[in-house]
């Protein structure tokens, strides 16, 4: 089990209820997806208050997510009774029962909520789920350069902190940071077709902290 029960713990406080679709997932998505219509197949990992729905509802798409805090995906469920069925709660680093063939894997800072070897088993999981030439879109991959990779502890390997007490990280389990070269190795099976590393440094308040990760596009290969 991978899944920290702290996600549990922060959506039963009401906390982390991001609603509205990322800004990163629809630009990435209808630049690399063009093609993504009703006859297509999409898996959201780690799909949390379902902010990215609504764009792929939108997209007219077969929608599918895997979540592990049963509180935010029973009131999923409850607020959009058709993908009842398509809304799973359970561990996406584990054997998933989802029918291979996927058009697009998604995830938005749900990967790297966990430690390295999980991140891996989910990634070749993810390879056997996509069709030949499907996406892997993944949209805040946090970078090492983040001002909040010096805070918490250290994990299970080098790029995993844990026990964050303060920053927007703090209680919410393992947290998951990449540079370029260990992307390239995590995606060593995939063609890499975008990899962007955005970084923003506040000045008010002015602490100076560093907001920083990756942006990446992976595809499996053709043939
Ligand atoms: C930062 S939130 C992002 C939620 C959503 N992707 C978004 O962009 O609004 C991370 C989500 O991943 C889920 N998560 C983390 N690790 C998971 C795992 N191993 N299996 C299933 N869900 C997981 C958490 O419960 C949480 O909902």
């Amino acid at each position: 089990m991978s899944f920290s029960n702290e996600w549990e713990q922060r959506y039963a406080e009401n906390t982390h209820l991001s609603v509205w679709p990322w800004s990163d997932v629809v630009s990435l998505t209808r630049r690399h997806c063009r093609d993504l219509g009703a006859h297509s197949r999409v898996l959201e990992l780690g799909c949390g208050a379902g902010a990215n729905i609504p764009f792929f509802q939108a997209l007219g798409v077969d929608y599918y997510a895997i979540e592990g805090s049963p509180t935010i995906a029973a009131k999923l469920r409850e607020r959009l009774p058709q993908l009842a069925s398509n809304i799973v709660t359970g561990d996406f680093t584990q054997p998933w029962d989802f029918a291979p063939g996927f058009d697009l894997v998604i995830d938005r800072a749900s990967l790297t909520c966990n430690g390295g070897q999980a991140i891996r088993r989910c990634l070749r999981q993810v390879y056997d789920a996509l069709r030949p030439g499907g996406f892997f879109i993944g949209v805040d991959w946090y970078s090492t350069l983040h001002s909040d990779y010096a805070l918490g502890e250290e994990g299970e390997d080098r790029y995993t902190r844990k026990a964050f007490t303060t920053g927007s990280f703090a209680n919410t389990g393992n947290v998951h940071f990449s540079d370029q070269a260990h992307l390239r190795e995590l995606f060593g099976d995939f063609q890499l077709l975008a990899l962007e590393e955005k970084q923003s440094q506040r000045h008010e308040p002015a602490d100076h902290h560093r907001f920083a990760s990756w942006l990446l596009v992976a595809r499996k290969p053709l043939g």
